[in-house]
């Protein structure tokens, strides 16, 4: 018996930051959307807890208990009185440290997963519950499609998206810590007032109409000044992707992966080429949005 959960990576839209709150976290104004690249977290009993990860930047995922998908299995375990006997399985397709919340949504695939196998019967507000203790961006990595997060960002407003977007994102030669992006926003903020961070009334009206245009002159990251001020070689990703013909170019979340929004599918496939051909990153995808959050999948026959 095996459990296999598909979760979807996120690009925000919006990434409104206030000032450093006193426990260090930001409260934030946060639009996040899910995105079609997938991580599949499967679950297995086993004699003991263990996490193994295969795929793009399989290396780079720690395979202790800090990993989220480990920490989710162990909370959902202590709140049961559960032994954590599993065996967790991550098929990676998310870029790992991009601002995409590739480790969001492990966490959250694998505390889906194993309420499944250990018919743990949580709710959905308690998973919502376990998911923010996870991490901020965790909670929206079970509930995917448009939202809008408050306080660190964990708290949802579901949001309302009229069509499909088009993206094309953008991954960089190397990580970016999100601790160390928001020292960086506090350090680049020093000495000057940081406005209460609102959600902007023209963005979720774009997301509503479902509206590229309206979208693209709308979206904004304020942590994207602090990501290229650690990593000043991204404007020229932006650069590139904008000079084929992107809507909009930003970073994503706190990068360092880029995206970009385009019109329409053909219009993706250009600018893709061009971020491939310009030898500013590593790899790009494509995808649209919105995705379904976390969902279990039809297990395999004979499992
Ligand atoms: O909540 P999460 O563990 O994902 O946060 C990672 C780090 O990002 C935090 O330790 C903090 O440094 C920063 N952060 C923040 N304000 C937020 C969310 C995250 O300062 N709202």
């Amino acid at each position: 018996m095996s459990v296999t959960v598909r979760v979807p990576a996120k690009v925000n839209v919006q990434l409104a930051v206030g000032a450093a709150r006193p426990d260090g976290f930001h409260d934030l104004a946060n639009v996040f959307l899910a995105v079609g690249l997938y991580d599949e977290v499967t679950v297995e009993p086993a004699e003991e807890l263990s996490v193994t990860c295969a795929g793009t930047d399989a290396d780079q995922v720690p395979l202790d208990r800090t990993n989220l998908a480990a920490r989710a299995a162990l909370a959902l375990a202590e709140r049961r009185g559960i032994e954590p006997a599993v065996r967790i399985h991550i098929a990676k397709d998310i870029p790992v440290a991009g601002g995409m919340a590739g480790g969001s949504a492990d966490g959250a695939g694998a505390l889906l997963a194993c309420n499944e196998l250990w018919q743990a019967g949580a709710s959905r507000a308690e998973l919502l519950a376990i998911c923010a203790d996870l991490g901020s961006d965790v909670p929206f990595s079970l509930v995917g499609g448009a939202a809008l997060g408050t306080g660190r960002g964990e708290r949802l407003t579901a949001l309302e998206v009229g069509g499909t977007f088009h993206w094309v994102f953008a991954m960089a030669g190397r990580g970016l810590s999100t601790p160390a992006v928001f020292r960086e926003f506090d350090r680049l903020a020093e000495g000057r007032a940081v406005p209460e961070p609102v959600a902007s009334r023209d963005l979720l009206d774009a997301l509503a109409a479902g509206d590229p245009d309206a979208l693209a002159a709308a979206v904004s990251n304020d942590l994207e000044p602090a990501a290229l001020s650690l990593f000043p070689d991204l404007a020229r990703t932006l650069d590139a992707g904008r000079t084929a013909g992107a809507l909009a170019a930003l970073v994503s979340g706190s990068g360092p992966t880029t995206a970009f929004l385009v019109r329409d599918p053909e219009s993706a496939t250009k600018v893709a080429e061009a971020l491939r051909t310009s030898g500013t990153c590593r790899s790009v995808r494509t995808a649209t949005a919105p995705a379904p959050g976390a969902r279990v999948l039809p297990s395999p026959r004979g499992t």
